[in-house]
């Protein structure tokens, strides 16, 4: 069970204090094996200790494997940046989790296959194209408001409706805006059923295969696999035979594939890179919002200050892309979500090769945590790190990327930021412009992480159309 740091004060109470957002108390003592193998189970957020929340690096021996959580500024920068060649390869259980789905697909890849494949993928989603998938954003989003708007203050669950919105987003922008709802449903559940199926824990790895075990799938994961590759290749192949939106992301992975044979990109990496882009760019930005949420709810002068921004911005109309960069708080709002409750909250590496991270010898094969979680809450790096306060990314605010890296940092640094952040921050100003979300009254949101951070058992709310209601979108 978990504990809780000291209750949020209540608005009356707030005075100069702001919302404490739930977080496990740390341990006393440092965990033993098997509540370090359970925690790895449940969430690992529940194994740490006060001594972890500040700068430090620290190692534990899980059975024949050397485990090394780095949490300092300058240590981070050495494994992300400075000896990132050493330390780019992900973790033996995050990369036989995925193999299957993903196969050589750029979230997993290293070596030649990444360098070759992370330009294509990185100029698919950069920044300067996100304005051309800015009306698909607008108008997903303000379809899902309409069905809020019929739920009529009906109790629902919050996480697996973001998924749903950010999903949609994300499939007709990858994949294109005739992909069918038959289809694109198909590849949601595909994912999403797969992603609750895999394994946070790889025991091969732990007693010393430094490949860790391959993973046995039964019928039912192939089945789900089988659904999803289908799919997907036959997007790809529709496009190779002209048939496909041209706005879409797969048209200009296409496109890229026709021009430069020498890259090698058949079908099946083809496939490999869309389904990656797909699973890696709708679920995070799922748990940001649902977060966001749930910290404007607890926060109601930050609400109200996102609000009056929206208004004196947009008036009555719903906000556009083209807004996003006059949105102040509501980015801000997304930013300290994402600082608080990092979607990716622990990001794995194995050494390569041997090597030394400031006093610690690293053996070929050991395991590096990096935990934006831990960093993003170090009592050495912030001014009040358990509190929810939207300002301290307002005003040009610099923060140190060194100590604030929800998107990671080095030459893996996920490309598809810019995107992330601009659609969080539409889908969020969006509908706090129209409804007032309220989690079930007591309600305790505690943070679970297994592939992503989410809150346990969901989060229920009611989504209740303000009094105002805004004129509909043009
Ligand atoms: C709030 C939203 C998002 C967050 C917090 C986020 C976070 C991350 C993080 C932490 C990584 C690195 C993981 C690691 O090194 O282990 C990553 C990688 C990646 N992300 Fe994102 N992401 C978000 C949205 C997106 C979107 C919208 C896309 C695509 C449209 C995307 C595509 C990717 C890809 C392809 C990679 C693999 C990059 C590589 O290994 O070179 N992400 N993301």
């Amino acid at each position: 069970m978990f504990n809780l740091y000291t209750p949020s004060p209540t608005v009356e109470e707030r005075g100069a204090d702001y919302f404490i957002a739930p977080h496990p108390k740390p341990r006393t003592q440092m965990p033993n094996l098997i509540e370090i193998l359970m925690g790895s189970r449940h969430s690992l957020l529940d194994t740490w200790v006060e001594g972890s929340y500040r700068n430090g690096i620290d190692t534990h021996r899980i059975l024949g494997r050397q485990v090394i959580f780095v949490n300092a500024p300058e240590w981070i920068k050495y494994v992300f940046v400075t000896r990132n060649s050493n330390f780019e390869r992900k973790s033996p259980q995050m990369r036989r989790a995925l193999e299957v789905l993903l196969g050589d697909g750029l979230f997993i890849s290293e070596g030649e296959t990444w360098k070759r494949r992370r330009p294509l993928v990185a100029d698919i989603v950069h920044k300067t194209r996100v304005p051309s998938f800015g009306a698909t954003m607008e108008q997903v989003t303000a379809n899902f408001a309409d069905g809020w708007a019929a739920k009529d203050g009906a109790e629902f669950e919050l996480t697996a409706a973001m998924a749903e919105l950010t999903a949609e987003i994300i499939a007709q922008t990858v994949f294109g805006r005739n992909l069918g709802s038959s289809a694109a449903n198909q590849v949601i559940e595909g994912f999403t059923k797969y992603q609750h199926a895999v394994d946070n824990f790889n025991l091969g790895y732990f007693l010393g295969w430094d490949e860790g075990w391959p993973i046995l799938h039964g019928p039912g994961k192939k089945r789900l696999v089988t659904m999803v590759h289908s799919v997907v290749e036959k997007v790809i192949n529709d496009h190779l035979a002209g048939e496909g939106d041209e706005g879409s992301m797969v048209a200009l992975l296409v496109k890229r594939a026709e021009r430069s044979p020498g890259l090698g990109l058949d079908v099946t990496a083809l496939r490999n890179e869309a389904a990656t882009i797909f699973m890696a760019g709708h679920e995070t930005t799922a748990t940001t919002l649902t977060w966001a949420f749930y910290c404007l709810a607890h926060a109601p002068w930050v609400e109200q200050a996102m609000l009056d921004e929206i208004r004196a911005v947009c008036g009555d109309r719903a906000p556009t892309l083209a807004d996003v960069p006059n949105l102040h708080w509501a980015d801000a709002v997304v930013q300290e979500t994402l600082r608080l409750y990092p979607p990716v909250p622990l990001l794995p590496r194995q050494a390569r090769e041997a090597d030394q991270i400031g006093d610690i010898p690293v053996k070929k094969g050991d395991l590096i945590m990096i935990a934006p979680w831990l960093m993003h809450r170090n009592y050495d790096c912030w001014e009040n790190p358990m509190h929810f306060m939207p300002e301290r990314f307002m005003n040009g605010a610099r923060i140190n990327p060194l100590v604030y890296f929800p998107f990671a940092l080095g030459p893996r640094i996920c490309p598809g930021m810019n995107f992330g952040l601009a659609e969080a921050t539409l889908c969020l100003a969006t509908l706090v412009q129209r409804f007032a979300v309220r989690p079930r009254a007591g309600y305790l949101a505690e943070p679970v992480c297994r592939l992503t951070l989410r809150p346990d058992g969901g989060l229920p709310v009611t989504a209740k159309e303000r009094a105002a209601p805004r004129a509909k979108a043009a």
